[in-house]
């Protein structure tokens, strides 16, 4: 007995000592538990970083781009932003995406890959701030970007602290080589790393909804990927990615979580890359104006024909993504391949889209009760890709719509 009592005295002595002597927070917490301890990102004094009150806008070079990026391709699409139409019409973060890290030096920077970026990043971030625009980068919270570069992990604040350095406005943070990290934590210590950084840096958060990040990041990050990569398809899965319309099912339910500050984030427009038919791209731009997401265009903006810059600068649809507002739009009515979607807006009014997904064109209307109006009420309507008010009516709105189009509108009360 007497023995047995010395030896437990002992061992929790030695433990003691052990923890002592490791001095980590995990030992801190065993002695001294602290029941409110919350995952950082629940944490109630955290407060969202105030950025993206609309869904943000801009250019990333992946879509088009791929690892072939380069300071070349980076200036050429800041000119055309701001000689183009885009910077006036809202686009404004350039974003480069994966592959323009070099290694990190010898007290754990990273640098540039000098080959692809020879004058260096912070002069590029320059020159796209010289062209009255934002500059944005990209990273990973793994041990290596999806591109194999070197990714974040074990680095967030010095990173975060050569990003500000650099003048970098938004960081893209993607989710490959992070084995069993814990994704609440992992985007909570990079968020906390950009405010500590000093400078306003807009969070997109990008690890493919696999962890429901709609349920826990609002005030982490200023938008979320809700689905996995996107491809220039009309829809289906290809390989890892998905066609348009897949993307549309499955970022739609998530209308209740978006809003100023942060966004669900259904991936980059195709808009212009060459797998769709113009009417297609269309579509994909209104549905993503109906879906409040970030538009974040992903074509060759230098070089893109009048076609595809007429559905990007469409301003009287990129009015319903930015409508201040905030509310994500949502399907309201669906008969087989024909569908109405509804998305309500600050002037009390509504954007309205027909949407026919099938290969033959139809007729689809979008009945008032349906939309949550009074069937009474009379409302101006004003078709979005026509530019063309068509006068005041109540009850519905009716019209033929291209196989894989839409009908947009906005009725003003
Ligand atoms: C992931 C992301 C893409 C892109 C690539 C870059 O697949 O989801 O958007 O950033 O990585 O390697």
């Amino acid at each position: 007995m007497v023995l047995q009592r010395f030896l437990r005295v002992r061992a929790a002595w030695i433990f003691a000592l052990l923890l002592h002597l490791t001095g980590s927070a995990y030992a801190q917490e065993v002695l001294d538990p602290d029941p409110n301890t919350l995952p950082a990102s629940q944490d109630p004094n955290r407060q969202a970083n105030g950025l993206a009150q609309l869904p943000p806008m801009g250019w990333n070079s992946w879509n088009k781009f791929g690892c072939k990026v380069d300071e070349r391709t980076i200036r050429a699409t800041a000119d055309a932003m701001a000689s183009n139409g885009m910077k006036d019409a809202g686009y404004e973060y350039v974003v480069i995406d994966d592959c323009w890290h070099g290694k990190r030096d010898a007290n754990g920077f990273i640098t540039e890959d000098r080959t692809r970026f020879p004058s260096g990043i912070r002069a590029l971030s320059d020159y796209v701030h010289s062209k009255g625009l934002k500059f944005g980068i990209y990273s990973d919270a793994g041990s290596k970007t999806c591109g194999g570069r070197p990714g974040s992990q074990g680095h967030e604040y010095q990173d975060a602290a050569q990003y500000a350095r650099w003048g970098v406005d938004y960081l893209k943070y993607d989710w490959c080589s992070t084995g069993t990290r814990n994704a609440e934590e992992a985007y909570a210590l990079m968020a906390d790393a950009l405010r500590a950084s000093g400078r306003p840096i807009l969070f997109s958060m990008c690890e493919w909804g696999n962890s429901k990040p709609w349920l826990w990041a609002s005030k982490i990050g200023n938008m979320w990927r809700t689905t996995g990569d996107i491809t220039d398809k009309w829809e289906g899965k290809h390989r890892h990615s998905w066609g348009v319309a897949s993307i549309v099912d499955m970022n739609e339910p998530l209308w209740p979580y978006a809003g100023p500050g942060h966004w669900n984030d259904p991936d980059m427009l195709e808009v212009g890359n060459g797998g769709l038919t113009d009417t297609e791209y269309r579509a994909h731009f209104s549905l993503w104006a109906m879906m409040a997401a970030p538009l974040i265009a992903g074509n060759d903006v230098a070089n893109m024909t009048p076609q595809t810059r007429d559905i990007l600068l469409n301003r009287d649809v990129i009015a319903v993504d930015q409508d201040r507002l905030g509310r994500q739009g949502h399907r309201v009515w669906r008969e087989g391949k024909q569908e109405v979607w509804s998305k309500p807006l600050a002037d009390g009014g509504r954007a309205v889209l027909l949407w026919n997904r099938d290969d033959t064109p139809s007729t689809i209307t979008a009945d008032w009760v349906t939309l949550g109006l009074p069937a009474s009420l009379g409302m101006q309507v004003r078709d979005l890709w026509a530019h063309k008010d068509l006068g005041r009516t109540s009850a519905r709105f009716s019209s033929t719509v291209p196989p894989h189009g839409v009908v947009m509108v906005r009725l003003h009360p």
